[in-house]
This record gives C-alpha cells, structure tokens and sequence, in this order.
C-alpha cells in the first residue's frame, strides 16, 4: 500500500474556504514582506478541510508508540509512563517558571530540585548529585571530565585511558574518547561479566576510570563487582558505573555500597520521561564524596536561617568542572521524576525493579529453547538472545524483526551487543502484564516455526504494515527528500 502525499490529493476544485472575508483590510503583503522573500507563485495542495484532516490523522495511527502496543527495544527501556506526571510537570507553577527569575520567587523549583538531588543520592548510595547533563551520555562525559579533573587535583594527570568492558553500552567508548582519553577494551569472561584477569593485566598508572554498564549490555549484573572495584581502586583508578538501566536496580543495591565513585542515571528512561520520544532528556551525574566537589556547578542547595529554609543554586565550588548545560538542566524532566519517586515511595521503587527483573526471566525461560540464549543464567532487566539457529537455516534476525511486525509488536534491538552473533536484545520493562509476554511469546515462537516451514514469508516480511521492507541500501545511498511529483516517484 503507498499512502498519497498530500500534494498528490491536491484538486483545483476541492478548496474549500470555511471562514468569511474579514472586515478588516488586507495588508499588501509586500509591506510585510521583503522583496527577495516574495515569489509569484506557490503551489499549495488544494485539498478540502476534511480531506487534510483525515490524512494526517491517518498518517499519524501509522506510528508505533507504547501507547499502542507493546515495545521491547532491549537497552531503550520503551516502558509505559503515568501520564499524571505529564500533568505535574505542565503546571503553570513549574512549567512557566524562567530560568532568570531571582531566587526567592523560585523557591519550589529549587526545593524540588534540591530534593531530586538527595533521592537521586540516596538510591544511588553516592554523596551527591548534580542534575545538570542532558543525557545518558551527556551524564558519562561528565563523569569522565570529573575523574580527569580529579586525576588531574591529585597531580596524575597522565590517568587518561578508561577501560571499556565488550559488553559495555556504545555511548561509554564514545564520550570516553570525547573527553580525551584513550579507549582500551576489557574482554567478558563466558558468564558474561568482566574478565578479572584482563582487568588486572589492564589496570595501571595511566588508567583514569574503568566504565562499567550494569546491568551490562547482556543484562547480566557483574557477579565479581566488588573485586572489579578493588582491582580498580588498587591500581589507583576510579570506577565509573553507568547507571543508565537503574529500572533494574531499584531499592536492591546501591553501586555507591558496591565501590562506585562516580555515576550517572537516565531519568528518560527509569523515571517518567519517555526515551526515544525525540524530547528531552535527562543524565544526572552522582559522586562520592571525594569527587563531589568536582561535579558541575551549580548545585541546588538549602540554608536555614532563624529556622526557616531557603533554597538557592550554589556556584562557589572552586573545584567544579564548570557548566555542562545552559542553565540548570531539562527542569520538566526533573519535574516528572521528582513526581515518579514521590508517588511510588521507596517500596513501590522497590517493586518496580522486582517487576523489571521477573518480566525479562519469564519471557527469556518462556524463549531460550526455541532461539539460542548465549549466557544461560539468571538476567536483570533484559536478556539477549540469539538468531544463529534460524540463520543456520538461512533466516536473519533482520527477518525475524520484520515479521514480528506483522504480529503487532514492535521487534526488539537487534544486532547489539556486537559480542552476541544475530542479537535479539529484549527488554519487557516492568509496565507489561503477563498476558503481553505471553502474547508475544507467542509471535516468537510461531516465527521459530515459520522459519523452518515457511521461511520465505518471514524473508520478505513485513507483509500488512504501510511500507514493506525497505531497500536500506539504496535508502542510505540515494535518499528522496523532496516532492517531485508523483510520476517521478514512482521512477525513483
Ligand atoms: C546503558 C546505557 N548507557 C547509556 C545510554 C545513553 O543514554 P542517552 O541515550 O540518554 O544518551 C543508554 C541509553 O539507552 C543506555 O542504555
């Protein structure tokens, strides 16, 4: 099916105008406008009002969204977010409030953001926490610029290689070489957690941080994470966790317990914003004392005067890595995970990573014996399967994807972590009912089958989406990003 452009709907006949002439007189749009900004003709889309309002209201229920349906994309955590924070943090009081106002007409916003960064401290088990980076990833070039910094305090400056485990999340060797340092891979053992002998061959006097994802990648926690933090701590470094999946973690552990020093948190994914939207986002970055006076500046803070508290932002922090963002970070996003946090209390966060954990080990036992499960032992919150039997058998986990579309669910990440030959990287979240699982189950398992019985249906799916499998190839090659008629559409 090709759905018509609007430009293709277009018919001199069919405008329609609704509204009367006013009775207030034009201006010439040449008196509005410059003369170089002006053309003679423009060809609009003639279309009636019905018309328009259905083909974009049509274009739009072609969206997949979590509102619609179930959506395991394994590391996004695409889990359903209540929408009465959306309304908490569209408040006039909080949605309005300029980053310029003088502090005593702010007092909430602070308080809350206050608050914010001790929760976020607390569940972390660190000393404090600046609400500044922007993302998951702005959080980790952050936390690397704080333990340079640190290094650099302390007269090491020559610490400027992190170690990045295999399974580690893609964006860690990324900012760790933004920040100027030198990437050099740590590899799994067959557990799927750090190599300890790798890590001590590894960890030296040039070594800034080890960057640990945990869960990792696998979703697998790192059973040797207090070794890992001695071996790293012993060669003088400092550990990094990236905190990013902490929908699994929730009220069980705290990394701060565990040797931590330095970590960020998703608060679009664990907290109440939606990842992947599209919209902002949030990377808080929490530390351990001797790193704190590091973090960015500045940081919301409170002093009591003659028994009444006032809230301010504090910027004399010498040691301070500086600003990271404009302003003081994505205050609506704050707003809805302050709200998330206060409305689930500390049991209900603790049931949250309970529901996390018991949604991915049901779906991965209901799975592992039809698709290959490379690590076989308990995972957190997602677990990585693999395709290479269908492949075998001349199926991709690329069709596999595909055809679940033509089962209503949208296909979980495939293809990461690189250390899995055909991924399939699944993460339930915590949101989803056992009637989901099981529906989807299902889909995987029907697929398993119609690999074997009927494998070009799966090789050429999807079959009842609005566009077919794409061309990728020529898609990234020669891509159409302009409307030229539809004859040389169709020729394109
Ligand atoms: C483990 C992990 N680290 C880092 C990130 C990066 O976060 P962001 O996309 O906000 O930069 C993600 C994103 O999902 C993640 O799962």
């Amino acid at each position: 099916m090709t759905e018509p452009l609007i430009f293709e709907l277009s018919s001199p006949t069919r405008t329609t105008n609704y509204i009367d002439d006013g009775d207030v007189p034009a201006r010439d749009v040449a008196d509005l406008l410059p003369a170089d900004a002006l053309r003679e003709g423009l060809e609009l889309p003639e279309v009636t009002e019905p018309e328009l309002v259905r083909h974009f209201t049509r274009l739009s229920q072609f969206n997949y969204s979590v509102d619609t349906g179930f959506y395991p994309l394994g590391s996004c955590t695409m889990k359903y977010n209540p929408k009465v924070h959306e309304d908490v943090a569209s408040l006039d009081g909080l949605a309005r409030v300029h980053p310029l106002q003088p502090e005593a007409t702010v007092q909430g916003a602070l308080q809350l953001m206050f608050e914010l960064q001790e929760y976020l401290a607390e569940i972390s088990g660190l000393h404090a926490v600046s609400l500044q980076p922007a993302a998951g990833a702005h959080g980790e070039l952050t936390g690397v610029l704080m333990a340079r910094a640190y290094h650099r305090h302390r007269g090491e400056d020559q610490r400027r290689i992190v170690l990045v485990p295999d399974s580690a999340h893609g964006t860690n060797p990324a900012t760790a070489s933004m920040a100027g340092c030198r990437v050099v891979n740590v590899k799994s053992n067959a557990r799927g957690g750090v190599d300890l002998d790798d890590l001590r061959a590894l960890a030296g006097a040039e070594t800034a941080t080890l960057m640990l994802t945990i869960p990792n990648t696998l979703g697998l926690f790192d059973e040797n994470i207090l070794e890992i933090s001695d071996i790293v701590h012993h060669a003088g470094a400092l550990l990094y966790c990236d905190g990013a999946n902490m929908n699994a973690m929730l009220g069980q552990v705290k990394l701060g317990d565990l040797g931590c020093d330095i970590m960020h948190l998703n608060l679009h994914k664990t907290f109440s914003t939606p990842h992947g939207g599209g919209g902002p986002g949030a990377g808080p970055v929490a530390a351990a004392a001797p790193l704190a006076p590091f973090l960015p500046r500045p940081l919301a803070a409170s002093r009591s005067t003659t028994g009444t508290v006032a809230y301010y932002l504090d910027y004399d922090r010498p040691l301070s890595i500086g600003q990271v963002r404009s302003f003081y970070g994505n205050f609506g996003v704050m707003v809805r995970a302050y709200a998330y946090i206060r409305s689930l209390g500390p049991d209900g966060l603790r049931q949250v990573s309970e529901n996390a954990v018991l949604n991915a080990n049901y779906l991965m036992r209901r799975l592992k014996d039809v698709y290959d499960l490379p690590y076989d032992r308990g995972c957190m919150h997602e677990f990585v399967l693999s395709g290479r039997r269908q492949k075998a058998a001349g199926v991709r986990t690329l069709d596999i994807a595909k055809r679940l579309l033509d089962y209503g669910f949208h296909p979980p990440t495939i293809y990461f972590p690189l250390i899995v030959d055909e991924a399939l990287m699944i993460e339930p979240t915590e949101t989803e009912t056992r009637d989901t699982l099981d529906s989807f189950a299902r889909a995987l398992i029907e697929i398993a089958k119609e690999v074997v019985d009927k494998p070009e249906l799966v090789k050429t799916a999807p079959h009842s989406t609005p566009v077919g499998r794409l061309d990728e190839v020529t898609a990234a090659r020669h891509p159409i990003l302009r409307w030229s008629g539809a004859s040389e559409r169709r020729k394109g």
